[in-house]
């Protein structure tokens, strides 16, 4: 029966859902086939009309063949500054990582969310700090107005990895090889992007050092009203950069040019995106872009959403000097790490920008 508004109690249904410990997919496997309301943005509609059918605005895909080869390479970090200037995000092809060790990794992610809950219940936990292995349903579940149709196994991989054994067994092995070629990926592209710059190639991997790498694999069964649920409400990343690998079932959206433009599955692609750290060391020379992940109920959607950032919360971060001058002087002020996390957290999923506290 529907609950009325005098009588619908918002917390019991979220702590319940929480004690389950069982997640969305819980929900499905129980039966459910109407959203449950704490699924459901109590203040509007979505937007999801305004998805753009303009078949000229699209993400710009970035082929990385040969990118040892001067001439290639000259053109590809020319194409990779547009991309970050216009968009903030870029598809990469021919990266490096093969489309086995893809395809692996995410039917690894179906393997873990589709295990019998009573071993799903056995690891769900909200000590996001103290464990390298989590498995939950929505980091910010009690700020946020509404819940995301969506479950997540988290992994931090750099600078510390947890030891083999501990990595749940259902993707042990695919884990440490896809994320051994992630490294090797971001750290391409992170001299890449220190180069569209006019920085020396390791500029941005040195301000990152320790380097950190945190693995999300999130996991959504159809929604049985996609029109009421979101996979990932409007935000941007904390990180310098995320990369990020979806399955065919797509999904992602970019917000540009005050549109949501939809970011086409490609398989064995990968998705790269400015996270606020960058934009920050930038000055804004590249942005971190809003994006979000609407429902389906076509079938289950399963993507890795991979941040790199620095693990040392003390490190103080301001705009790079070399990009500063008489014209372009610094938008933001020095903070730490920690004092931009702190506010991250707090912040929840509110859709507003995240460096505004941070400007001088
Ligand atoms: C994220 C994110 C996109 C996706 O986790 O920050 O934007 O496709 N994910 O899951
Ligand atoms: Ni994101």
């Amino acid at each position: 029966m529907e609950n009325n508004d005098s009588t619908y109690d918002r917390n019991a249904e979220v702590k319940a859902f929480d004690e389950s410990k069982s997640g969305v997919r819980g929900l499905i496997e129980s039966g459910v086939t109407k959203i449950p309301r704490m699924f459901i943005n109590p203040d509007q509609k979505f937007d999801i009309n305004i998805s753009t059918n303009d078949s000229n605005l699209s993400v710009p895909i970035i082929d990385l063949k040969d990118i040892h080869n001067n001439i290639n390479r000259v053109e590809i970090i020319s194409q990779v500054k547009d991309a970050c200037k216009k968009w903030g995000f870029f598809q990469v092809i021919n990266h490096g990582i093969s489309v086995d060790v893809l395809d692996e990794m995410i039917d690894g992610i179906r393997r873990f969310h589709e295990q019998d809950v009573e071993v799903r219940k056995k690891i769900y936990t909200r000590d996001f700090i103290k464990k390298k292995i989590i498995y939950y349903s929505n980091s910010t579940l009690y700020k946020d107005k509404f819940a995301l149709w969506r479950d997540t196994v988290g992994c931090s991989m750099a600078p510390d990895p947890p030891k083999p054994e501990e990595l749940p067994q259902v993707f042990r092995d695919i884990m440490i090889e896809y994320s051994k070629k992630l490294m090797e990926l971001g750290s391409t592209i992170l001299e890449l992007l220190s180069e569209a710059l006019g920085l020396d190639p390791s500029y941005i991997k040195e301000m990152m050092c320790p380097e950190s790498l945190f693995i999300q694999g999130h996991y959504s069964p159809p929604s049985p009203q996609p029109e009421l649920t979101m996979g990932t409400t409007k935000h941007t990343d904390s990180s310098f950069i995320t990369i990020v690998l979806q399955n065919h079932l797509g999904g992602l959206q970019v917000l540009h040019q005050n549109q949501w433009v939809t970011v086409p599955p490609v398989h064995g692609a990968l998705v790269v995106n400015i996270g606020d750290l960058l934009q920050l060391i930038t000055n804004d020379k590249f942005v971190s872009v809003y994006h979000r992940v609407v429902s389906s109920d076509k079938g289950i959607r399963i993507s890795l959403a991979n941040f790199f950032s620095n693990s040392d919360s003390s490190k103080v971060l301001g705009p790079i000097k070399e990009l500063l001058s008489e014209e372009n002087p610094p938008i933001y002020r020095e903070i730490s790490i920690a004092e931009f996390m702190a506010h991250h957290f707090n912040k929840g999923h509110d859709g507003n920008s995240i460096l505004e506290p941070f400007k001088l």
